[in-house]
This record gives structure tokens, C-alpha cells and sequence, in this order.
């Protein structure tokens, strides 16, 4: 198929997967309204609806809650066949519609900037609408999720990398202790080998319970879960968002002091996450350490604006070892695991990322060698959840939302690519 037949595809992947104001991440495995997944997919809709784009960010925004927190999962219309539905969440009363109690990466402000720039007419009013609900959430997670600047996680599920190495020392001082019987879902889809283990589910769903039990009380979840793990990818997203929407604040005339603030606290903070190794990584607050673990999230130094000898010369060896990088797990490391999903495989929205901050820092080459190899990888092998970073072959659920959104809008030849 050449690259226009591939746009196609991906175009058409984002209609099937519209149900109407909200995008799947693909049907069956996942069917519902996922926050980060959407904003993705506003990106991807973008590139040819730019209305559509809009709606797909007003939708996910009709789920925050009245303090600011934006759910990771949105149940629009009951599903039988997702586990853990909104039984297990217990949040009624929460928000203004069905939702998980957790939230995911706010990338929503740097594609909703995009999106304005690409055509500031019909942006206007939707962004003006948006711009305090985005403030709004920002807020929330600089009041309860910030450590000295350092964004922390409460789940593995809020990070949107459920099953990553740097949780393995947080989830492993857990005890699910009365966790109960539980039928997963997410097996009767896909191959058990490429998700998490049954160890990690009963600590995800024990943690889900747990919170329950605090009411999802802001400051009693912030301080009592048992699972508090500064997160690089969860601090660079909210640091880059932070600057999109302080100049998203200069094209609406607001003020944008408060932003500017949080980005230099963010600033400090990241410089944290820099291990003795000089990578960034996940800090189990809990316990006082870092990780050591070389992730894909590692990578997204420069989508923060910080820069990294260090993390050049990791890239390049990734580049060398995986002919589809950027594996989620250094190739060669004890937690590598080329097919189970934040373990090793590659994940096209990460790439597309680290691309856009390896062009803005001026590694301009490298950002070049990801889009190209991001772009063969989705033409070989198709519009897959994630991949086998070595050999490419497809993981997870297939005809992927984010996927097809990656191509359309970073990685297809059509962006000027090589
Ligand atoms: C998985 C991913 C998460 C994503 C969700 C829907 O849970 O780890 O990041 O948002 O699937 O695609």
C-alpha cells in the first residue's frame, strides 16, 4: 500500500471507531472513552475534520469532575464485557457522568494548541470554552499529584503505562489481601502473553478498591495509597502542556501567570527524576528510590524542553538495537520483554513524542530516523495497539485509534517526511 492508501485506512479507522462525539480506542478490548487516547485522536481527526477534532475534546471535558479532575475512563453507555466497570469504581456522585476515579497524561492542552494554531478561526470558541476546564485540571494535578515538582502517580493505570518496570518496587509492597474473585476481560481479547500478569491485576484492582474505601477523597487518596511513584512521562506531558497553554492564554488574552509558575516548579522537578545514571526515571516516593529502569518515558526529556547527552547516546544505541524503536523497556535489561505491552514493546504515540521534542530541541536527525522508522513499522505491519520493537509484529488490539491518529498526523510521508 503507498503512504495515500495508508491515510485512507487511517482515516477510516478513526470514523469506525467514532461512536459519535467520543472515540474508542478500538472496539472490543476497550469500549469506552479513554482521556489521553482521545486527545490523540483529536490530533488525528484534526488533519482532515477539524470540527470533529474539537468535539472530541469538548466530549472528553463534558467528564471532569467539579475539582478539576478529568477521568482516565468515561463510561458513556454501559458495557458488559469491559472489567472494571463502573461497579468496581464506585464514583458516583463524583462527576457528572459514569467515570473511573483515576486520571491519565494531560496531553490535552498541547493538542488542543495544534488544533487552535492549525486554523485559530474555528478554534476560537471551543478553546475559549476549553481554556478554563484545562487550567482547572492542571491545577488539580499540581495540588495532588505534585512532589516537590515531580508529578507522582497513585496507579499504574493513571500513568497510562499500566504495566511498566518502574512500578515493579511500589506494586511489589503491596499486599491485595481480599481482593476477591474477578473475571478479566482484557484476556478474552488478546493473548494473556502481551498483557499484565494476573500478580499485577489483583494489585490494580486492590488499589481501585482501596481508594473506593477513602471515598476517592483527594487528599486522603494523595496520602494514604500505598502506591506514590514520581512519574517522568506524567511530569514532562503536564510541564510541555503547561507551556502550550500559557501561549495558548497569550491568543486568548488571559492571564497566564499561574502557568508560568507551575512550568518552572515542573522545571526543577524534572531535574529530579535524573537517576545517578543520568536517566530519568520513575521515584517510588514510597520507599525514597529510583527505579533504574531505561523506558520509553525516559525519552521524553526533550518533549519537556530539558536536554540530555546522556539520553542521546541511549537513543542511538535503541536506534542500533531495535529496528522499531523506541522500545518501552531497554533491549537487554532484565525487564525486557519484547511482546508484554510497557515491557518492551513500542508504542506510536510515545515515538510521535519524543519525535516532536527531538525537533524542537534541534536533533533534528534523529527526530527524522523516528518519524521514518515509526512509518515503516505502521506500513509493514499495520494500525496496531503496539509492537514487537525487534521484529514488528503487531501486539494487542488491532485497527488502534491512537495508532492511526500517530500516522495521519506525524509519521505518514504527507507531513513532508522523507
Ligand atoms: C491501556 C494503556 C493506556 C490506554 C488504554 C486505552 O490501558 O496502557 O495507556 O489509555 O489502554 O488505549
Amino acid at each position: 500500500m503507498d503512504h495515500l492508501a495508508l491515510d485512507q485506512a487511517a482515516r477510516a479507522i478513526l470514523r469506525k471507531n467514532d461512536r459519535g462525539g467520543y472515540t474508542l480506542p478500538t472496539s472490543g478490548l476497550y469500549p469506552y472513552q479513554w482521556n489521553w487516547d482521545s486527545a490523540f485522536a483529536a490530533w488525528g481527526f484534526a488533519q482532515f475534520d477539524i470540527e470533529r477534532a474539537w468535539l472530541e475534546l469538548t466530549t472528553l471535558f463534558s467528564g471532569q469532575w467539579p475539582n478539576g479532575m478529568l477521568p482516565h475512563i468515561l463510561f458513556h453507555k454501559p458495557d458488559p464485557g469491559y472489567f472494571p466497570g463502573p461497579d468496581v469504581w464506585g464514583t458516583e456522585g463524583k462527576g457528572p457522568i459514569p467515570s473511573s476515579g483515576i486520571s491519565q497524561p494531560p496531553v490535552a492542552a498541547t493538542f488542543a494548541r495544534m488544533i487552535y494554531d492549525k486554523n485559530p478561526d474555528a478554534g476560537r470558541n471551543p478553546m475559549a470554552a476549553l481554556f478554563p476546564k484545562l487550567v482547572a485540571w492542571h491545577r488539580w494535578f499540581m495540588r495532588w499529584r505534585n512532589a516537590d515538582g515531580m508529578i507522582f502517580i497513585t496507579h499504574p493505570w493513571e500513568g497510562g503505562r499500566d504495566n511498566a518496570p518502574d512500578w515493579d518496587s511500589a506494586m511489589q509492597a503491596i499486599d491485595p489481601v481480599g481482593v476477591g474473585d474477578y473475571t478479566r476481560r482484557d484476556t478474552a481479547h488478546v493473548d494473556a502473553s502481551m498483557r499484565p500478569t494476573k500478580d499485577d491485576y489483583d494489585r490494580y484492582i486492590w488499589l481501585v478498591q482501596r481508594a473506593r474505601g477513602l471515598g476517592w477523597d483527594d487528599a486522603a487518596v494523595a496520602q494514604d495509597q500505598p502506591f506514590k511513584v514520581a512519574d517522568p512521562l506524567m511530569t514532562f506531558v503536564l510541564l510541555r502542556a503547561n507551556r502550550d497553554l500559557a501561549a495558548l492564554a497569550d491568543a486568548l488574552g488571559e492571564d497566564r501567570a499561574e502557568l508560568d509558575q507551575w512550568t518552572a516548579e515542573l522545571t526543577a522537578g524534572a531535574e529530579k527524576l535524573r537517576n545517578t545514571a543520568g536517566v530519568f526515571d520513575g521515584f517510588n516516593l514510597n520507599a525514597g528510590h529510583h527505579t533504574g529502569s531505561v523506558s520509553n518515558a525516559s525519552f521524553l526529556c526533550w518533549y519537556g524542553h530539558l536536554d540530555s547527552a546522556q539520553m542521546l547516546d541511549e537513543l542511538h544505541q535503541a536506534f542500533d538495537q531495535c529496528r522499531y524503536p523506541v522500545p518501552s523497556q531497554k533491549v537487554g535489561s532484565d525487564w525486557f520483554n519484547a511482546k508484554r505491552y510497557w515491557r518492551g514493546p513500542t508504542w506510536g504515540i510515545v515515538n510521535m513524542l519524543i519525535g516532536l521534542g527531538l525537533a524542537d530541541m534541534g536533533h533534528k536527525a534523529e527526530a527524522e530516523e523516528l518519524r521514518a522508522r515509526t512509518a515503516a513499522l505502521m506500513a509493514e505491519h499495520g494500525f496496531a495497539e503496539y509492537y514487537d520493537p525487534l521484529t514488528g509484529d503487531p501486539a494487542g488490539g488491532g485497527s488502534f485509534t491512537w495508532t492511526a491518529a500517530v500516522w495521519l498526523a506525524w509519521a505518514s510521508p504527507s507531513n513532508g517526511g522523507a
